[in-house]
């Protein structure tokens, strides 16, 4: 287990605020954390799990501990001739694993190719882009529970897993459980999920296969997407919003060119990217931090922005987007 104290959260979290913490805890192994759940000071502390900081936004230096897992593996754990199952350790890179089942040519999460973050936070989150979920691939998540310190594990469907959420995300079990290994189940012969954006169009004339696949989404996040090194960001900083049928036809008379995606009979969802753009915020700054241009639902540390700086410029977005459409923009990030 490792433990430091005043540490710096620099390289722990994308938006790259240097925001310090008093402790930073690392477990590297189901056991350690057993340890962990059984110390009586580290529950007398404020206490916060992080992932690789992707979808954090730290508002000021956290007075407590920050918990990170170091379980690292990838084990086959069954396979037939159509499907293999994976136990993935919660803190492998995403990426590196998306890239390691492409190479075994592996399919169902090409599409997810170059997400920032790990693997517990994929399980976590839902991560989902170009037509696939994370949990459309997840057999089962294994984790612990802070309450009664034991291992439990959760089918996929006790994940109760939809858009952009889980059970883990619910009110009620956030920060009560921490996950160890995700399995996932990868298909031997896949199918690919290739009509979302502009995948067909940059695939054309190349052979249909993972790996192009996963190049084709490569490069289609790198036109769309900064990269953190030169422009801190957490990827989306919203979900798309959900609104009712009723409300989406009213809001068609004034925008006859507002997109949306079915959801049910009562509801479609929005691109939040179009509603920011349309109310002429791409670009728009506040302090140090600004929407991106490519992609207004990305916002940006353009110039060493602080935690408030980003806090206030998505509460002026949200407060603008409250006014112009009445939609209410949820963030997708997470303040701590
Ligand atoms: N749009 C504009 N102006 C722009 C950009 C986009 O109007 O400048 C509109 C267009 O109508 C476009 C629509 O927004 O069709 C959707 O844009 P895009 O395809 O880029 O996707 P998104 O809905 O904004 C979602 C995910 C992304 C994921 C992409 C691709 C959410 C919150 N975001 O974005 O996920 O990569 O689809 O599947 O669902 C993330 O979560 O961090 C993330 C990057």
């Amino acid at each position: 287990m490792r433990i430091e104290q005043n540490y710096s959260l620099l390289k722990h979290n994308t938006f790259n605020l240097d925001i310090k913490t008093r402790w930073f805890v690392e477990y590297e192994s189901e056991e350690d954390l057993r340890k962990l759940l059984q110390d009586e000071y580290f529950f007398s502390q404020s206490f916060w799990h992080i992932g690789q900081g992707s979808n954090l936004l730290f508002l000021d230096h956290f007075n407590g501990v920050i918990v990170h897992s170091a379980i690292k593996g990838i084990e086959i754990v069954k396979e037939n001739t159509e499907v293999v199952w994976l136990k993935v350790g919660a803190s492998e890179d995403w990426d590196s694993f998306v890239s390691y089942c492409v190479d075994k040519n592996w399919g169902g999460i090409e599409n997810l190719s170059y997400i920032p973050g790990e693997v517990g936070a994929s399980a976590f989150q839902n991560i989902g882009a170009y037509g696939v979920e994370a949990s459309d691939c997840i057999e089962e998540v294994h984790m612990y529970s802070l309450q009664s310190g034991n291992k439990q594990v959760l089918s996929n469907k006790e994940c109760n897993y939809s858009y952009r959420n889980s059970f883990f995300k619910q009110t009620e079990n956030r920060g009560k459980y921490y996950i160890t290994y995700v399995v996932y189940r990868l298909q031997k012969n896949p199918t690919y999920k290739l009509d979302y954006g502009d995948i067909r169009k940059k695939l054309v004339d190349k052979e249909i296969n993972l790996k192009n696949i996963r190049q084709a989404i490569i490069e289609i996040r790198k036109e769309k997407l900064p990269d953190p090194k030169e422009y801190g960001n957490a990827g989306s900083f919203f979900t798309n919003p959900y609104i009712t049928i009723e409300h989406y036809e009213s809001l068609k008379q004034n925008y006859p060119d507002i997109p949306s995606y079915p959801i049910d009979e009562k509801r479609v969802k929005v691109p939040a990217a179009w509603l920011i753009d349309k109310a002429g915020l791409k670009g728009h700054e506040h302090g140090g931090a600004a929407v991106h241009t490519k992609q207004p639902l990305v916002l940006i540390n353009k110039n060493q922005a602080t935690g408030d700086d980003i806090a206030l410029l998505a509460a002026d977005i949200q407060r603008i987007i409250q006014e112009k459409f009445g939609i209410e923009l949820l963030p997708e990030v997470n303040y701590i």
